[in-house]
């Protein structure tokens, strides 16, 4: 059975506690959504967030990273089990700019889809190649690569097959920030690679079950037709999830 949409937005390094707040208050979804919502504030403005938001909304919270272990000396990171006590139920792992600007690789990912799994939190496992890799014909190798190295932990597999969720975010990273948009079919082409994989490690009830976002410079002007394309189960919003009333445009594109 086709997975429900899902509408997530990423936030990065922006909107402070009060901001986030003011957000909050501004956004106003669609009395008849049926999507799934989350938003991926910055950690320290989850707090603020979740006050804001009315219960009606149903919008669900998540952080943009998480360190494996659930405690220790790691200055500056944050676990698991604080995310979910300040009401996480999500986790980005594996981001293209944690991997392209902080050197995170695929085993950090596998490491943290781990630590999120064991933790009770879902994980969105982003993947997606550069410029320079479309350019070479890599596009299906590298995005294998960065999805394998998550699914051939077995303690990952076990999870996923007793009830834990995982999503997966395809994000070219010449998409993102940038204005420049997969096209649909591109989408759709990448989405039926990893689902593909996602089958033959899980196989078909539990990798059909999936959802594969699109993320990369989705806009309430194009988030239809992304949504509309085979195999595309919601969107990754950056930029265009800064603002309440574009956030619910795209919101309400899908259903
Ligand atoms: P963008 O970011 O929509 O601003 O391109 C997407 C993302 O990085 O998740």
């Amino acid at each position: 059975m086709a997975p429900r949409t899902m509408v997530a937005g990423n936030w990065k390094m922006n909107l402070g506690p009060a901001e986030a707040a003011d957000f909050a208050q501004e956004l106003t979804l669609p009395p008849s959504t049926r999507s799934e919502v989350v938003l991926f504030p910055p950690a320290l403005s989850l707090a603020a967030l979740r006050e804001e938001l009315s219960d009606e909304s149903e919008v669900a919270l998540g952080v943009q990273n998480v360190h494996w272990e659930a405690s220790g000396a790691y200055t500056g990171e944050l676990s698991v089990p604080m995310a979910a006590e300040a009401g996480a139920t999500f986790v980005l792992v594996g981001h293209s700019e944690r991997r392209h600007i902080f050197g995170e690789g695929d085993d950090d990912a596998s490491r943290k889809v781990e630590a999120v799994l064991r933790g009770g939190l879902t994980p969105v496992l982003c993947v997606g190649e550069t410029l320079e890799e479309r350019k070479r014909g890599e596009v299906a190798g590298v995005i294998l690569r960065q999805l394998e190295a998550v699914l051939e932990s077995g303690e990952v597999r076990e999870r996923i097959a007793s009830e834990a969720r995982l999503l997966l975010a395809y994000e070219p990273v010449w998409a993102i920030g940038t204005g420049e948009t997969a096209t649909p079919e591109d989408a759709a082409g990448a989405h039926r690679i990893l689902r593909e994989r996602l089958v033959s490690y899980l196989g078909d009830t539990v990798g059909e079950g999936v959802p594969i976002l699109y993320g990369g410079s989705v806009k309430p002007d194009n988030a239809g037709d992304l949504l509309s394309a085979p195999d595309v189960n919601g969107v990754l919003v950056g930029g265009a999830s800064l603002d309440p009333s574009s956030f619910a445009r795209i919101v309400a594109q899908g259903g």
